[in-house]
């Protein structure tokens, strides 16, 4: 699959970018109105306790700010934080050792927490309940179980698909919130926020031309602001107004509901092909010549959110939305 401009997957780009972008402040941090509430609350009182906050987990789509988030967290608590990643965490010896090396209060952030593998987790309900591991020492019939203390800590899991998570885990999280597609105005007021401090001069009608097309996610949001940015400068005078922003993104192929070519395609084929449905994933699949899974995993999930597509226990169905913006926008933006 070529790599979609519109792929909320983070890239090396991003990385960097989103680095130097990121809020460090909750007071910063734009959205997740009531995440950012509750957090304000559970931070302050474990301040006050001294005390470790409660581990936290944090499920929703990619690109929706969780590892942010966690950056957040260590930093209004002032303590240091440790980020890996679930499939980073190979072997049993592995985890061990990260939690050994934790100090009082740290904040260690597991990304992609659904894919640790069993043992891993295992390893983890005591660790997260009593702040303690049980490791084995020697071999055969000297072997010896002994229990290794840890300092108190605050685990941070991030998943993107809180489904996959097996009972267990879920329950040894005190604090779980689901992160939300931003609305416009905030995806807007982030556009700016990232535009002063890339100094990118922008208007507002350009803020908004951008943030209706970044699919309710800030990762997007940046990386188009970016691009953006390349067509000011090199075909007008570097400023961003709406004119700029709706002449670059069309050339992007980024249309004004954020889809691309190969989500219109979907919609044009199970209207053309199929009178809008119900069809099954697989012979919409087919028509565009992609895998279902993919057409599943990767693009259905935005055209269900954004109201284009229905799941129907029949198939999937086309809405009058999808039918008015393909009459209306049926090649390109
Ligand atoms: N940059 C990326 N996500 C952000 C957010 N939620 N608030 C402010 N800046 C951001």
């Amino acid at each position: 699959m070529a790599r979609r401009i519109i792929s909320t997957e983070l890239t090396e780009e991003d990385q960097s970018v989103e680095s130097s972008l990121r809020p460090q402040r909750l007071e910063d941090y734009i959205g997740q109105q009531k995440a950012k509430e509750n957090l304000k609350i559970y931070i302050e009182a474990a301040k006050q306790r001294k005390e470790a906050l409660d581990h936290v987990l944090f499920f929703g789509s990619p690109g929706l700010g969780k590892t942010t988030l966690a950056g957040i967290i260590a930093n209004e608590m002032r303590v240091n934080l440790k980020i890996t990643t679930g499939p980073a965490i190979e072997k049993p010896g592995d985890i061990v050792a990260i939690l050994n090396n934790l100090q009082e209060g740290d904040l260690l952030f597991i990304d992609e927490i659904h894919r640790l593998n069993r043992q891993v987790e295992e390893l983890l309900y005591p660790a997260m309940e009593d702040f303690a591991v049980d490791i084995v020492i020697g071999k055969g019939a000297t072997a010896k179980a002994i229990r290794l203390g840890l300092p108190k800590f605050t685990l941070v899991g991030a998943t993107t698909r809180a489904g996959m998570l097996s009972a267990p885990l879920r329950d040894r999280f005190g604090v779980v919130h689901r992160l939300e597609f931003y609305t416009v105005e905030e995806l807007k007021q982030i556009i700016l926020r990232s535009a002063k401090m890339l100094n990118v001069e922008i208007d507002e009608k350009g803020a908004i031309e951008l943030a209706k097309r970044s699919r309710g996610t800030p990762r997007l949001a940046n990386r188009l602001l970016k691009r953006v940015r390349d067509f000011a400068q090199v075909k007008y005078n570097g400023k961003i107004n709406g004119e700029v922003a709706e002449f670059a993104l069309d050339l992007l192929e980024v249309d004004r509901l954020g889809l691309d070519n190969i989500d219109r395609e979907i919609l044009v084929a199970m209207i053309e092909k199929f009178n809008g449905g119900p069809v099954g994933i697989e012979a919409v699949a087919t028509t565009i010549g992609e895998d279902s899974g993919t057409v599943e995993e990767v693009y259905e999930p935005y055209l269900v959110q954004t109201g284009l597509i229905v799941r129907t226990p029949r198939g999937r169905m086309v809405t009058q939305l999808a039918y008015q913006h393909i009459t209306l926008h049926p090649k390109k933006a």
